[in-house]
């Protein structure tokens, strides 16, 4: 039987579970706090950062919002974070990216205190997770090894192929795979057999950016399919990078468009802002 994986119902039960961490904080007198900062009007942008401000009201993380015009200069947005870097009442911060081209993401990300990056993204959780020591994980990556782990499915001694190799989710859910002793295999755009190494994984991990790309023909069957590729066709749906109606009857297990990797991205985050939360309330 093909499992579809349920991300909406899983992170319902992460959520759940955090709800509760979340009270048992603000007993200690610690309310778990995250700045949320969006610079411009990009609409993907406003409906995802409109979805986590909806996912902390849930779980009772207080959320506060920064929300900037397209205008603002990079020393502004820096002089921002720094702020949100010096005040003890905020536990995690989220620069949503993608930025306007004229501020440099990369100064911006290595500007954020490395203990309220909830994104995982600054060069010091970076390093820790590329050599195994405790970090923010990105939450994308942290959220497909929790729903292959709620799944019941193992990684461990599996061939992960992993299509895609940006910061975000290529590069860090590669180093989560090898971590829960996965075999890796990490393809990219220059990638000559790009069909061969995919008929050859026991986990294929789609992170593209191209609509239906990965087809029937490129898989082995009982293959388990994580997409995280969200792509809006012209008839306005929305679908993955994986061909789900082509592969759905395939495959031993795959995540659905939406409701699949999306949800568990926010699940992870707020879990991201507890542990901030908890760490800095122990320091
Ligand atoms: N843009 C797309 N995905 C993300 C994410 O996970 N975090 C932030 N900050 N921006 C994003």
């Amino acid at each position: 039987m093909n499992q579809i994986m349920d991300g909406k119902k899983i992170s319902n039960e992460i959520k759940n579970e955090i709800k509760q961490e979340v009270s048992e904080l603000k007993e200690k007198g610690i309310e778990p706090t995250l700045a949320v900062v969006l610079v411009g009007e990009d609409p993907a942008s406003k409906i995802y950062v409109s979805n986590k401000k909806k996912a902390c009201e849930y779980v009772g993380i207080r959320s506060l919002s920064y929300l900037l015009p397209k205008e603002t200069t990079e020393e502004e947005l820096l002089s921002l974070v720094q702020t949100l870097n010096n005040r003890e009442d905020i536990h995690g911060i989220l620069v949503q990216l993608p930025l306007p081209s004229h501020i440099q993401e990369e100064k911006v990300i290595m500007s954020i205190d490395p203990k309220k990056d909830v994104d995982g993204f600054h060069p010091i959780n970076v390093g820790a997770l590329s050599i195994g020591k405790k970090a923010f994980l990105p939450c994308t990556p942290a959220g497909i090894i929790e729903l292959l782990k709620r799944s019941d499915i193992s990684i461990e001694g599996k061939h992960c192929v992993v299509i895609g190799r940006s910061n975000i989710v290529g590069k860090p859910i590669s180093m989560l795979l090898l971590r829960e002793n996965g075999t890796v295999t990490v393809c990219h755009s220059k990638t000559v057999n790009l069909k061969e190494l995919c008929q050859q994984g026991d986990i294929i991990v789609a992170a593209i950016g191209k609509a239906n790309f990965i087809t029937a023909d490129m898989i082995k069957p009982g293959a388990v399919l994580i997409d995280v590729g969200i792509n809006r066709l012209e008839n306005g749906k929305l679908c993955g990078d994986i061909d789900f109606n082509d592969c759905k009857d395939k495959v031993s297990a795959i995540t659905p468009v939406p409701g699949g990797v999306g949800p568990m991205t926010i699940a992870m985050l707020l879990y991201n802002c507890v542990l901030g939360a908890r760490q800095q309330g122990e320091e």
